[in-house]
This record gives C-alpha cells, structure tokens and sequence, in this order.
C-alpha cells in the first residue's frame, strides 16, 4: 500500500504589487530587489480576503482535480503563521466552506515550513489505514502582517494559497521514501511577530510600535536557511540511497532566489530539476511548497511516478525536507 497525491490546486489573489510600485512606497528600487532576492511581483489579496478564504479557493481545485466531494476529505489540517482568527482555526472554516462533513481538522504552526511537516502527519495517518484522503492547505495573508514602511522586510512577501489531497492507493512505491524535520527555538528573535499572542498581548502600544508585524533580521537568516536547507536535503537523499540526478524536481520554500541557488549548488542540482517561481509570487510561506507542486502538477513538470524533493525553511526555527515519490 502507497500514499498519492490525488489533487493539487492553488489560489493566487488577482492584485500585483510589482516593486516599481514599491519604489513609491519606501526608499528601494527594482534592481536591488531582484538582483538581492529574484523576486519581480508578488500578488495582494484584497482586505476582505482572508487567509482561510484563499485555502477554500485552493482546495475546491484540489478536490476538483482529484474527483472527490468534501465529504470525501477524512482530515483538514492548514498550515498558516496568519489564521483568520486565534480561534476557531482555520481548519474549521475550511471544513465549513468545502462541505468536509466527516473530516476532523487542525491548523499546524511551523511558519515557512508548515507544508514539510503537515506531509509528514498525512504520509503516517494515512498509512494506519483509518482516514481515505487527507486535505492539507497552506495559505497565507502576510500583506496584513505586514511593515509596509520597513524595506527590509515589504519587499519579500506575498499573499496566496496552495492545497494537496493525498489518498492510499495499491502502489507501494508511491508516498514518502524519507524526512528529516528539525526544530530550534534558540534563534527565537531572528524572525517573529512580537506582539498579538500571550507574551505580549495588543495595546495601544505595541500597535503604535508596528509589533504585529514581521520583525527578520534578514542576514542570519539567509545563512541559517542555506546550511539548514542544504543539509536537510543531504539527509533524505542518504536516507533514501537515492542520488540527486535521479529526482524529476526539487522544490525548495520561496524566500529568495539566492537562498535557492546556494541550496542547489550545495547538493549539485542540475538547473532544470530546480522550480522556482519565487520572481511571480515572492515568499508566501506556508503555502509556497504547496503552490509550486500545483504549478509542477499542471504543467506536466511533474508526473505520477516522479521522485520528489521538497524543503523549507522558517521561523521558529523550523526546517525540514520531504523526499517522495509522487
Ligand atoms: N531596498 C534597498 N536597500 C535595502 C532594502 C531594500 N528593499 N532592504 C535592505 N536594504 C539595504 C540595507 O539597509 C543595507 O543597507 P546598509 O548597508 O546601508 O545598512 C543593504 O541594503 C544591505 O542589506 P543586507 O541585509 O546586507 O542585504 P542582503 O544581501 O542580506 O539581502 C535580504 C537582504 C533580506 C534580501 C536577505 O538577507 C534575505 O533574503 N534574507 C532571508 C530572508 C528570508 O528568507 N526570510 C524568510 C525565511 S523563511
């Protein structure tokens, strides 16, 4: 018995913010930010948009894909570092849209690397035979998250959602062939929202001091992702005894072109095994892997059978890599 990714869908907001209209708003220009990051525009959604709004979207394509009804879906699990609310999830909202009437469901926290660990949980409930199809989401709003008078950080995010199903099937060879899942909460204050949860609730204050947005301390970061990534794929390959010509495609988190380069370069990638869409959409988190695969899916870059390297990296530290067959 396999595991397979029966459906992929994605939901992009209409709106792009390319970074000639970010030179309006804060002191950068567009050669810095593409020759610094490779990212070209990145999509906005609309404020009454909400991360959960755009995970419905992309899940009705993923169960279109897949042929099935939500009361089909056994699990919901989302992955988002920006839920509608603190509660209910938005696990339950997505339930609620798609119609998952038998589904339970939860939203998984692990910022950029929310769609490494949420295939984790799927690939081993599915394999104890009790749940069919599990949907997983990774969506994000990060435009309300964000600074948009600090430069270091309003040029790298975007707004979007991805969503797989995954399902048994007869094929053993299918699902996941190796993992390697980190977490490292000793770089807490490289990369976090300050303000909003219980350490240090909304006041006048911390709205005033701009602390429900992304504070990164961008170069610590860009090293720790590199090593991180790297070693994570290195880890799965010899997990897996498979070597790196043998994969159909790596997909690394979108955070910035560079970071993916070096990646690629550590573990000898060859450039048309590597998907990068980072310059249409920017970092959206959580929900970059789950984008890029539906991309890969309908374009044909990936086909049933295909091996399959997924990483990411993000806050918390979280990190980690998925080497499957899809
Ligand atoms: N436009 C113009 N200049 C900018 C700028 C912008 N948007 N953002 C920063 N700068 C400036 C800095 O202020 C700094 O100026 P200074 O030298 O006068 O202080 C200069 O550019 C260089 O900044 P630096 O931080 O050294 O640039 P960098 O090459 O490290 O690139 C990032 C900055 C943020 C693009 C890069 O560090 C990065 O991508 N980090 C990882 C981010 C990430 O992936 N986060 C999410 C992880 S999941």
């Amino acid at each position: 018995m396999g595991v397979r990714i029966v459906g992929t869908g994605s939901f992009i907001p209409e709106k792009v913010l390319t970074n000639f209209d970010l030179q309006n708003m804060v002191d950068t220009s567009d050669e810095w930010i593409r020759v610094r990051t490779g990212i070209v525009e990145r999509h906005i959604a609309p404020p009454e948009m909400s991360s959960g709004d755009m995970a419905i979207c992309a899940a009705r394509r993923a169960l279109e894909m897949a042929g099935l009804q939500g009361s089909d879906i056994s699990a919901v699990i989302v992955a988002t570092t920006t839920p509608d609310y603190t509660f209910p999830n938005t696990a339950s909202l997505v339930q609620n849209g798609i119609g998952a009437e038998n589904a339970f469901g939860f939203d998984l926290s692990a910022a950029c690397s929310g769609m490494i660990y949420s295939l984790e949980l799927a690939y081993s409930l599915l394999l104890q035979k009790k749940y069919r199809y599990i949907l997983l989401c990774g969506a994000e709003k990060l435009s309300a998250i964000t600074n948009w008078s600090d430069r270091n950080t309003c040029v790298l995010f975007g707004d979007g959602a991805g969503a797989l199903i995954l399902g048994r099937c007869d094929d053993d060879g299918s699902g996941q062939l190796a993992s390697d899942l980190h977490i490292n909460g000793s770089y807490e204050d490289i990369l976090k929202l300050p303000a909003g949860g219980s350490r240090n609730p909304a006041t006048h204050e911390t709205v005033d001091g701009k602390l429900h947005t992304i504070h990164m301390q961008g170069k610590e970061t860009f090293k720790l992702a590199v090593n991180a990534m790297a070693g994570a794929c290195k880890a799965v390959l010899a997990a897996a005894g498979v070597d790196v010509s043998e994969l159909k495609l790596v997909i690394p988190h979108q955070a910035n072109k560079r970071i993916i380069e070096a990646v690629a370069n550590r573990i000898d990638v060859r450039e048309d095994q590597l998907f990068i869409n980072v310059d249409k959409y920017g970092n959206t988190s959580a929900a970059s892997v789950s984008i890029c695969l539906d991309e890969a899916f309908r374009s044909g870059r990936v086909q049933r059978g295909d091996m399959v390297l997924l990483v990411a990296f993000g806050a918390g530290l979280t990190w980690g890599a998925q080497l499957i067959r899809v």
